[in-house]
């Protein structure tokens, strides 16, 4: 018996979600470590570039394919293209449950740096205490990580089980404002500090003499992390938008809060770097470095009221990233809802146990665990987590991008997009002949160019 689709309550509260899937660890912790390993400025703006000439369109083209057909992400793109393309549907459902699995894990660790951080801010942060080792401590207790991982599924479970305006939507516009709040308090504090004029300097004055060919790419690669897309994430969300609101005024704002929130992010990480004498030659060579071993220690000597934005720091990458992992989950629940015609409680409960399983062994990528510590698939690639991590980044996302630039700009009708695009409540600065333009060439052939220098070897990991 087909079940009642539920749909968002409000447009606000689907901007929300959608915007809640988008910010996430790409916003916190990838965006800042990539700018700063591609010498900021002029990698920012290529980044700018990259977000409005291909990032957005995608967009649009997930929102209104999941619209129209009403369905997950596979129903829908058979809808939209033809029976085959349920295929590339199932492409984005299983890369959801791969993303979703070892995601899950870093997600864990801010519960574990919240807990910690409360510890230091009550009984002092003790000295001589060293961050790096903190973290591989945490990292190779498999119990801890276990632990860790098994409270953020659940938590994501939680949600999805309520279903989208009970569940995702609620929680969207509780923790969103929350996360903005937070995220204004350390700005505010950051730009206080000594280095917040050269961090400024360093992520808005670009200098193209140090831009390289990789760094466009990688700059384009993440424009799809950061976004949620490439994998069916828009559109299942955009499955359940009302008729009434606009597909364009909504990417425009997702767009737009995501690429805000990951400069502001910048902007406070970049502040504390720079006024510390000698950090910034610390931080770079790790991605995890900054989040969870320079910030830590900073926010008790460095930071203005560190004490209590330390913990609170904690608090907005789990909320990051929950309201991502929801997203994530919701892929592949809303494709056992639809497709095989299971109730919500089931499909969610079935479908969080069988992510989790494989987040156990992301989650022990990090102890001496033979195999899922030891895998060696991709050149400088140890483990499952990394060994998972560059295959969606490098593989699964690009060609599931691709393949929908495809569908919406080449294979349904120009009639089919026009009237989901051109819905009455498109803003006055939207021009469909601009947005086809760049549907059917602009984006295929900048993904294209990602997925060539996949295949010489660039990584986006
Ligand atoms: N956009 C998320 C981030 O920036 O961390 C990652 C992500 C979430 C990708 C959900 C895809 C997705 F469906």
């Amino acid at each position: 018996m087909p079940q009642q689709r539920d749909h968002w309550n409000s447009n606000i509260g689907f901007v929300l979600a959608a915007t809640g899937s988008a910010i996430g660890l790409g916003n916190l912790w990838k965006f800042p470590f990539i700018t700063w390993e591609n010498n900021g400025g002029a990698f920012v703006l290529v980044y700018l570039v990259c977000i409005a000439a291909v990032g957005l369109p995608i967009m649009m083209a997930e929102l209104l394919i999941g619209r129209r057909g009403q369905k997950s992400a596979v129903g829908a793109l058979k809808d939209a293209a033809g029976p085959a393309w349920g295929l590339v549907g199932g492409w984005g459902v299983t890369c959801g449950f791969i993303l979703l699995s070892y995601y899950t894990v870093i997600a864990g660790w801010s519960l574990y740096y919240f807990a910690r951080t409360m510890e230091w801010s009550f009984s002092g942060f003790p000295a001589g205490l060293a961050t790096g080792d903190v973290f591989t401590g945490q990292v190779g207790n498999a119990g801890l990580q276990l632990a860790l991982s098994l409270g953020f599924s659940l938590g994501t479970v939680a949600v999805v089980y309520f279903g989208v305006s009970k569940g995702i939507e609620r929680i969207a516009r509780t923790f969103l404002p929350i996360l903005f709040g937070i995220l204004i308090l350390l700005l505010v504090s950051a730009l206080g500090m000594s280095g917040s004029g050269e961090a400024l300097r360093f992520i808005f004055r670009p200098s193209f003499a140090e831009l390289e060919a990789d760094s466009v790419l990688e700059a384009l690669g993440h424009s799809f992390f950061t976004l949620s897309l490439g994998m069916g994430a828009m559109i299942t969300y955009g499955s359940y938008i009302a008729r009434h609101h606009s597909i364009v005024k909504a990417s425009a704002m997702i767009v737009a809060l995501d690429t805000l929130i990951a400069l502001i992010a910048t902007v406070i990480m970049f502040s504390v770097i720079f006024s510390v004498a000698g950090m910034s030659e610390q931080v770079g060579g790790s991605t995890v470095g900054m989040l969870f071993i320079s910030l830590p220690e900073l926010f008790y000597s460095e930071v203005p009221f560190g004490v209590l934005l330390g913990p609170l720091f904690y608090v907005l990458v789990a909320l990051a990233a929950l309201t991502s992992t929801i997203s994530l989950l919701e892929v592949v629940v809303s494709y056992v809802i639809d497709e095989h015609g299971v109730a919500r409680h089931r499909a969610t409960i079935g479908s969080g146990i069988a992510v989790f399983v494989f987040t156990i062994f992301a989650a022990l990528s990090f102890t001496d665990t033979p195999f899922l510590s030891t895998l060696a698939v991709f050149a400088n690639k140890t483990g499952w987590f990394e060994t998972a991590d560059h295959f969606v980044s490098n593989w699964m996302l690009p060609t599931g991008g691709f393949a929908i630039t495809i569908a919406a700009g080449w294979i349904m009708s120009r009639k089919a997009t026009e009237s989901e695009l051109l819905d009455g409540n498109q803003p006055d600065w939207f021009n469909y002949g601009v947005w086809r333009f760049f549907i059917r060439f602009v984006a295929p052939a900048a993904v294209a160019a990602i997925i060539i220098a996949v295949l010489f070897g660039v990584d986006f990991s």
